[in-house]
């Protein structure tokens, strides 16, 4: 259920992303911001990030739910769809990341999360070790858990 992005899937894993940008991040974001992150998330973009990071997609039966990357001990681009949000999907990609981490041989495991996820991160082990603010992309929390 948990596998690497193909070149096949980039379109529909760009469009799963800004509708989450849209309708789960549009609150805590203007819609500058939002627009700065979509198109960092463009497929060709996906395509360039797929080459140095492992991007991965939690699919059922043909459909495409959550996407989650892993580079360097670092969580990126997590998004689930939101009609599939609360029914345990991300837990599975951050699980799956987490674990990918340590056999990777890191001690702990970081994200900069949008505002949207701080609670999601706390409930799963990560605590705040700082903030960032981008003008492109907003203000965000960096979160750490060790593994
Ligand atoms: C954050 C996100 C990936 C979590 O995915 P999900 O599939 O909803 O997560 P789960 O269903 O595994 O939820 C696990 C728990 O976290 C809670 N949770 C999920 N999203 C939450 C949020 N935004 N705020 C607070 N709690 C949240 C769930 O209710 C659940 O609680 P429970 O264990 O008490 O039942 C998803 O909400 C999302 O795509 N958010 C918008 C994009 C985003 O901001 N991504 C993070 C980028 S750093």
């Amino acid at each position: 259920m948990i596998r690497q992005i193909r070149e096949r899937d980039l379109q529909r894993v760009s469009a799963l992303i800004q509708n989450t940008l849209l309708v789960s991040n549009l609150a805590d974001y203007d819609l500058e911001i939002i627009g700065n992150l979509t198109n960092s998330f463009s497929p060709q973009q996906l395509r360039v990030l797929a080459r140095r990071r492992k991007i991965f997609i939690y699919e059922d039966q043909g459909a495409v739910f959550g996407t989650i990357g892993l580079e360097d001990g670092r969580v990126y681009n997590f998004f689930v769809s939101p009609d599939k949000q609360g029914s345990g999907v991300g837990s599975k990609l951050l699980d799956f990341v987490e674990n990918q981490a340590r056999i990777e041989g890191r001690r702990t495991i970081t994200v900069d999360s949008s505002l949207t996820a701080v609670s999601f991160y706390r409930k799963k082990g990560y605590r705040r070790v700082g903030e960032q603010v981008n003008k492109s992309f907003g203000r965000t929390v960096t979160m750490e858990k060790r593994l």
